[in-house]
C-alpha cells in the first residue's frame, strides 16, 4: 500500500486522479471502464469537479460502468438521503450516461441475500471493477463494512455499527434513530478482487484509522487495514488525518514535509507489512 498525503483538497486530487486514469485508459464501446463509486462528505468535491470537467468536455463517462458501494436498506430510493439520490444530485442527474451502466445496490429488494448474488454477478459480468473509490469511517470501515467484518467477505447486508449510526445522524435531523439500521454492502473480499483501490480519508476524525491502517498489522477491528492486503491500493488522507501517525510513516512524513513544504503531496513508500 502507498500513503499518498494531500496538501491540497483530497477530493479535488481524487478527481484529478479519475480524469488521469480514464484518460490514459480511452475507454471505448468494446471495452468499458468499471469504476467503483462511494458516497460521503469527504467525495463532495470529487464529484463537483468531475462534473465540471464533464461539462468542459474534458472528461467523458460514455464508456463507463459504475457500480456503487453500498446502500441503505429499508430507504426508499426517493428519499433524499439514499445513495441512489445522494448520485443523482451529485453526478447522474449532471451527465449524459446510460441508465443500464450504473449499479446502485437495490435496499429495498424483497429478497435482500439475492440481491446480493446479483450485485456480485453483475460486477463479474462487467469484468470486475478497474479502479475502486471509497471513503473511510471514523471506526475505520470501508463501505458499510464495519469492524469485525471478514476480509473475504462478499456483497452482504450489514447491521451499521452505533458510531456509524451517530455519524451519520447529520444527515437525519442529527437524530440517530432516524438513521437507517441495516445498510447492502460489497465486501472487503469484493473490494480486494478490484485492480486498484483508492480510499481517501479526510480530517482529524479519520486520525484513527489512517493510524491503524498505516502503522498497524492488518487487522479485522480496521476494515481499512485491509488496504495492505491489495497489490495495487493507495490511502489519500490530508495532514488532519495524519495526526495520529506514528514511527516510521510520521519519520517520512515529516523529512518529506521540511524539503519539501509547499509540495501538492508527499508520498510515503512504507515498509511491507510482515
Ligand atoms: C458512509 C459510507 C462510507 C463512507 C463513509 C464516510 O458511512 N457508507 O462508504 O466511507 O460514509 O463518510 P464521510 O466522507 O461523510 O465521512
Amino acid at each position: 500500500m502507498r500513503l499518498v498525503v494531500s496538501n491540497i483538497n483530497v477530493g479535488l486530487w481524487t478527481a484529478a486522479y479519475v480524469k488521469n486514469t480514464l484518460q490514459r485508459f480511452a475507454p471505448t464501446v468494446d471495452k468499458p471502464f468499471v469504476l467503483g463509486l462511494p458516497t460521503g462528505g469527504t467525495v463532495l468535491d470529487m464529484y463537483a469537479l468531475l462534473r465540471s470537467f464533464i461539462k468542459e468536455r474534458l472528461l467523458s463517462f460514455q464508456h463507463v460502468i459504475t457500480f456503487n458501494m453500498d446502500e441503505y436498506i429499508g430507504l426508499p430510493q426517493e428519499h433524499p438521503q439514499s445513495y441512489h439520490s445522494y448520485m443523482r444530485r451529485n453526478l447522474f442527474e449532471h451527465i449524459a450516461m446510460p441508465a443500464e451502466q450504473i449499479f446502485i445496490p437495490n435496499g429495498q429488494a424483497a429478497d435482500l441475500k439475492q440481491e446480493c448474488e446479483r450485485y456480485e454477478h453483475e460486477i463479474a459480468q462487467a469484468g470486475g471493477v478497474q479502479l475502486f473509490i471509497g471513503g473511510v469511517g471514523c471506526n475505520g470501515h470501508i463501505a458499510f463494512n464495519e469492524p469485525g467484518t471478514p476480509f473475504n467477505s462478499r456483497t452482504h447486508v450489514t447491521d451499521l455499527a452505533p458510531s456509524t449510526l451517530e455519524a451519520n445522524a447529520r444527515f437525519f435531523q442529527n437524530d440517530m434513530t432516524r438513521v437507517p439500521r441495516q445498510a447492502i454492502t460489497v465486501g472487503i473480499g469484493t473490494l480486494l478482487d478490484s485492480k486498484e483501490l483508492l480510499f481517501i480519508a479526510s480530517g482529524v476524525k479519520k486520525a484513527a484509522a489512517v493510524a491503524h491502517c498505516v502503522c498497524q498489522e492488518p487487522n479485522v477491528n480496521w476494515p481499512i487495514s485491509a488496504l495492505n492486503l491489495h497489490p495495487h491500493a493507495t490511502l489519500l488522507a490530508d495532514l488532519d488525518a495524519c495526526v495520529l501517525l506514528c514511527g516510521e510513516a510520521k519519520n517520512k512524513l515529516d523529512v518529506a514535509r521540511q524539503k519539501n513544504p509547499y509540495a501538492e503531496q508527499w508520498e510515503i513508500l512504507l515498509e511491507e507489512p510482515t
